[in-house]
C-alpha cells in the first residue's frame, strides 16, 4: 500500500462489494499534476495479480487522528476491472489486500470508453462531466433500438438534450448523400422544436390532416359521446349511424368472415352521421291512418319515433364538434378526402414535395379534450405501419433478417401528459397506444424517446420498458427515488449528486453505455426555442400599445 517510495500516502482500509474506503494522509501528494481530484474522479486500485480495479470517488471526509494529524477518507464505488487491457464491469474479483491506490490516468479512462463499443456502432453526444476531454460514446444501435427516457426538473436541459441527440442522428452518414435514413416523429407540445430543426416536416393544427374515420370505437365514443351521461340511446344510435355509413361508402363486398363493424378502418362521413341522428331526434312515424274528425280531419295520423326529442343534447354536442374550427384537422373536409397513403406520407416525412428525417407535430393548438386521441391515433398509425411493413417484408422474403429497414423513433415531450400513472378516461387512448409501442414496438422498428419532468408520475409499464436513461437535475425527492431504483444497488449513491447538476449535466446509464456516467451533454447546433420571457427586460421598455382588432381576427379565425 505504498504509493510513493517510503512514504505511505494512500491505503485501502476497507473493501466491500460496493464500496472501497481509502485513507490518504496528504491530498496534495496524492493527486497527479494534470488530474484534479473531485467527487466523480476515477481511482485505480491494483492487486498483486496486476488486475486493476477502477472506482469512482463518491465522497471525501476528514478524520482527525489522536496526534492531531488529519487523514482524508475517500469512499469510492468500484466500477469494474481492467484485465489484460480490457475493461469488465463488476469489481468483485480484486485480490485482497490491494497493493496500491492511484488516481486513474486520463488515457486509461479514455480507453475504457473507447474500447467498449465498436467504432461503427459508436454514437457520441456527451463527455464526462469531470473531464470534458473524455468523450462518452453509447452503442447507437442499442440506444435507439430500445426505448430511451430523459428525465429532469424544469430547466435542467431535457429539450436541449433531445435536440442534440436528434441533430447528431440525422447527420450520421455512411456515404456522400443528402438525407440519411433516420426517421423521427416529435410530439411537440410547446412549439419548441421548429427552431431546432428548421428543415423538418412541420405539422401543426393548420396543415395537419388526420382521418377521424381511423379512430377506434373507444376513441370515437370518447370524442363524440358524453360518457358521463351514460346514455345508451346515444351509444346505440351513434354506432348504428357509423356502421351504416361505412357500409354505404364501402366499395368491396362483405362476406361471411368479413363484416364492416364499428372498428373497421373504413371511411364514414361524419356529417351524414350527424344528419342521421338529427333525423332520429325529430322522427315522426306515419301510422297509415287519417284523422276522421276534429281540427286535423283528413290529415295523416303520426306518432313520435322512439327517440323523438331524446337526442337533443347529443345532436348539440355533435354539431359543436363537427363545426368546431379548432377540430378541422380531424373532422374537416380534408380529413374526409385524405387517403391512407397520404396520411402515412405526411406523418413520416415522405411527402412528394419534401422528404424529411424529422417530423415535428406541433400540438400546441390541439384542444385539450382531443389531445389524447390525437396522440393515440398518430402513434397507432405508426405502430401499425411497423407491424404491417414487417409482415410484408417477410411474406416477400421469408429469409429476411431485419424486421424494418426504415425504423422510426417517436419522441414524446412531457410524456407524463400522455402516459401518466392515472387511469382517468381522458388519458386512456394515448396511454394504450404508447404502452403498446413500449411493449411491442421494438420488434417492429418503432421505438420511444420519452422526456419528462415527473418520472414518478409516468406509467410504470412504460418506464420499465426503457433501457437507457438520461437523468438530469432532479429536485423532487420522489422523482430522485424513482431514478435511484433504476440503478444497481452498488451505484445508488451517484444519485445524491442529482439535485446539484448544472444545466446539461446528466447521469447517463443503460445497456448502451459501458458504465453509468455523469456526463455533460454536448450543446446542440441550433437550440429549441425557449419559453422563457425576459420579463424585466420587456417591462423596462416603453409602454407598448395593444392591437385588439388584430387579436380578435386571430381569435375568430376559421
Ligand atoms: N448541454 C447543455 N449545455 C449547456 N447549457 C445547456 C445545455 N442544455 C441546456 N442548457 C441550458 O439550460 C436551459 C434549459 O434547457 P431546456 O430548455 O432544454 O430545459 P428543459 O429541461 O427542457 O426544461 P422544461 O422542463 O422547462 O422544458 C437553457 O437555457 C439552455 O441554454
Ligand atoms: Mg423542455
Amino acid at each position: 500500500m505504498n504509493l510513493q517510495g517510503e512514504k505511505i500516502n494512500a491505503e485501502v482500509i476497507s473493501v466491500y462489494p460496493n464500496k472501497v474506503k481509502i485513507s490518504v494522509d496528504n491530498l496534495e501528494d496524492f493527486r497527479i499534476a494534470e488530474e484534479s481530484l473531485k467527487v466523480g474522479s476515477y481511482l485505480r486500485i491494483l492487486d498483486n495479480e496486476n488486475a486493476i480495479l477502477i472506482a469512482i470517488i463518491e465522497n471525501f471526509s476528514i478524520e482527525v487522528r489522536d496526534d492531531g494529524k488529519k487523514d482524508y477518507i475517500i469512499e469510492a464505488n468500484p466500477l469494474g476491472m481492467i484485465i489484460d487491457n480490457e475493461f469488465i464491469r463488476g469489481g468483485d474479483s480484486i485480490a485482497i489486500p490491494p497493493k496500491k491506490v492511484e488516481i486513474a490516468k486520463e488515457d486509461e479512462i479514455v480507453s475504457i470508453y473507447e474500447h467498449s463499443i465498436n467504432d461503427t456502432e459508436k454514437f457520441t453526444f456527451s463527455s464526462l462531466s469531470s473531464n470534458g476531454n473524455i468523450k462518452v460514446p453509447v452503442n447507437g444501435n442499442r440506444f435507439f433500438n430500445k426505448h430511451i427516457a430523459i428525465v429532469g426538473s424544469t430547466g435542467s436541459g431535457k429539450s436541449h438534450t433531445v435536440s442534440t441527440i436528434l441533430q447528431k442522428a440525422v447527420n450520421e452518414k455512411i456515404g456522400d448523400f443528402d438525407l440519411n435514413n433516420s426517421h423521427i416523429i416529435i410530439f411537440d407540445i410547446h412549439s419548441e422544436y421548429s427552431s431546432a430543426f428548421p428543415k423538418a416536416n412541420l405539422l401543426d393544427i393548420n396543415n395537419l390532416v388526420l382521418p377521424y374515420w381511423l379512430l377506434k370505437s373507444d376513441e370515437l365514443t370518447e370524442l363524440f359521446i358524453d360518457t358521463e351521461a351514460n346514455d345508451h340511446n346515444q351509444k346505440y344510435i351513434f354506432k348504428e349511424a357509423v356502421v351504416n355509413n361505412r357500409r354505404e361508402n364501402f366499395s368491396g363486398h362483405e362476406k361471411e368472415n368479413f363484416r364492416i363493424h364499428f372498428d373497421s378502418p373504413y371511411f364514414f362521413d361524419i356529417n351524414k352521421v350527424l344528419e342521421f341522428i338529427t333525423k332520429k331526434n325529430s322522427e315522426v312515424i306515419d301510422t297509415g291512418e287519417v284523422y276522421k274528425s276534429g281540427d286535423k280531419k283528413g290529415q295523416k295520423k303520426t306518432v313520435q319515433g322512439s327517440l323523438y326529442g331524446k337526442l337533443t343534447n347529443f345532436v348539440n354536442r355533435l354539431e359543436n364538434k363537427v363545426y368546431d374550427s379548432r377540430l378541422k384537422f380531424l373532422l374537416g373536409d380534408k380529413s374526409k378526402q385524405i387517403t391512407f397513403e397520404e396520411t402515412i406520407e405526411q406523418l413520416l416525412g415522405y411527402k412528394q414535395t419534401q422528404k424529411s428525417n424529422i417530423t415535428v407535430i406541433d400540438l400546441s393548438g390541439v384542444p385539450f379534450e382531443v389531445l389524447s386521441i390525437t396522440v393515440s391515433l398518430i402513434s397507432r398509425i405508426i405502430f401499425e405501419y411497423g407491424y404491417y411493413y414487417k409482415r410484408m417484408r417477410y411474406s416477400q422474403n421469408p429469409e429476411e433478417k431485419i424486421n424494418n429497414d426504415i425504423p422510426i423513433l417517436m419522441v414524446y415531450e412531457e410524456a407524463h401528459k400522455y402516459v401518466p400513472k392515472s387511469d382517468l378516461l381522458k388519458y386512456r387512448a394515448s396511454k394504450e397506444a404508447i404502452e403498446r409501442i413500449a411493449k411491442e414496438g421494438r420488434k417492429y422498428g418503432v421505438s420511444l424517446l420519452l422526456s419528462s419532468q415527473r418520472p414518478s408520475e409516468i406509467s410504470e409499464t412504460i418506464f420499465s420498458q426503457c433501457n437507457n436513461f438520461i437523468a438530469m437535475r432532479l429536485t423532487n425527492p420522489n422523482d430522485q427515488l424513482y431514478v435511484k431504483r433504476l440503478l444497481p444497488d452498488t451505484l445508488g449513491n451517484i444519485t445524491d449528486r442529482m439535485p446539484t447538476f448544472k444545466a446539461g449535466e446528466a447521469l447517463l446509464l443503460g445497456d448502451a453505455v459501458v458504465l453509468p456516467s455523469i456526463v455533460q451533454i454536448d450543446k446542440c447546433t441550433t437550440p429549441p426555442s425557449s419559453n422563457d420571457i425576459p420579463y424585466l427586460d420587456l417591462w423596462k421598455e416603453e409602454w407598448k400599445n395593444l392591437n385588439l382588432p388584430d387579436i380578435k381576427t386571430e381569435w375568430y379565425k376559421q
